[in-house]
């Protein structure tokens, strides 16, 4: 153990193109299915972590404030999950985030990956490699785990926590494609995803969903693979669609779309019809669109959604580092 027991981690939160959605073990998170992923540029969470035996309990702090709700818990018991192999303290943890949270763009990626990175580092012992952090990672929120790694990332399901890890699948540099997130309200979600995997997994279009994934995973690999963009679009938008459907059909219903969001999906197609430009979307447990191209098209693509949408807020991701150790400590 080093004399001060602090760390600073970054981290992306990611864009899921084959989703998770719905688990095997909730404690864990062990999810039904692989899942495939992009992490984000700029939708980054940086947490410092202090380890300090002069606390009598952990204090959580989000943008500067102190925060006393259900997501202060969420983290004091995943910090369990570390103590109980580490050492048995309490800790200071600040974080801040680039983006609103609960908005679609998965915060707890970011934060569950910045939190087990920067954890484990402050107790000053060596760090486990990638594959090992991807478990820490997915153990606090399972898409956090495809935040480990950087570019294009698979989270083999597995069926226990050992055989449930990520790996990535190209690196950052492989395909300039790009994920314009239209930010149609900051609103935190009534249903969290974790009450979404609950409701997913008990539904009754899973199974056809689960026997339809192998072959899906393995087309959209090869799609990305060839940077084969439309291919690897038709897929992700069908995907993002199955899952919005199982959301809507639960019960209880969980319906994220808004008006606007099933206006801009309108929108794009008929922009895509008429353009001739390779334009698809994708969504997650929130109302936001995101938008997907390559970086050729980007520019005209980015200035069509700032006319349709110009109110709405855009968040330009490239594909992202994953998570990394920094010296700019927040405490
Ligand atoms: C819709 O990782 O937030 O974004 O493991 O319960 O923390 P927990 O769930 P979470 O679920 C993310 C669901 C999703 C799809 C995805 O990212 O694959």
């Amino acid at each position: 153990m080093s004399d001060l027991m602090r760390a600073t981690a970054t981290a992306c939160s990611n864009i899921a193109f084959i989703k998770y959605w719905g688990k095997q073990d909730f404690d864990s998170n062990i999810p039904l299915n692989d899942s495939i992923s992009m992490c984000l540029s700029e939708a980054v969470t940086t947490t410092t972590v202090v380890w300090s035996p002069d606390l009598s309990q952990d204090e959580f702090y989000l943008d500067g404030e102190r925060v006393l709700d259900d997501r202060s818990l969420r983290i004091s018991r995943y910090l369990d999950r570390i103590r109980d192999q580490y050492y048995r303290m309490s800790a200071r943890v600040a974080s801040v985030n680039s983006f609103p949270a609960g908005t679609g763009i998965a915060s707890s990626a970011s934060a569950f990956a910045a939190l087990s990175t920067a954890a484990i580092a402050a107790f000053g012992e060596d760090s486990p490699d990638l594959t090992e952090m991807s478990r820490w990672a997915r153990r606090g929120s399972g898409s956090a785990s495809r935040s480990i790694e950087s570019g294009y990332v698979e989270w083999v399901g597995g069926h226990d926590d050992a055989s449930s890890y990520c790996r990535q699948l190209c690196g950052p540099e492989h395909w300039d494609l790009r994920d314009i997130v239209v930010v149609l309200s900051t609103k935190p979600k009534a249903i969290s995803s974790t009450e979404g995997h609950r409701i997913a997994s008990v539904h009754p279009f899973m199974e056809a969903r689960q026997a339809e994934l192998p072959a899906r995973l393995a087309a959209l690999k090869g799609a990305l693979v060839a940077r084969d963009f439309v291919t690897f679009g038709e897929i992700v938008e069908h995907e993002a669609m199955e899952v919005q459907a199982i959301m809507m059909s639960g019960r209880p219903s969980a319906l994220y779309m808004q008006p606007e969001t099933i206006g801009l999906i309108h929108a794009l197609r008929a922009f895509r019809e008429s353009s001739g430009l390779p334009v698809y979307f994708t969504l997650d447990a929130g109302p936001n669109l995101h938008v997907l191209c390559e970086g050729r098209h980007a520019h005209r693509i980015e200035a069509w959604l700032k006319k349709l949408a110009p109110t709405a807020d855009l968040l330009h991701n490239r594909p992202g580092p994953g998570t990394l150790l920094s010296d700019a400590h927040l405490i």
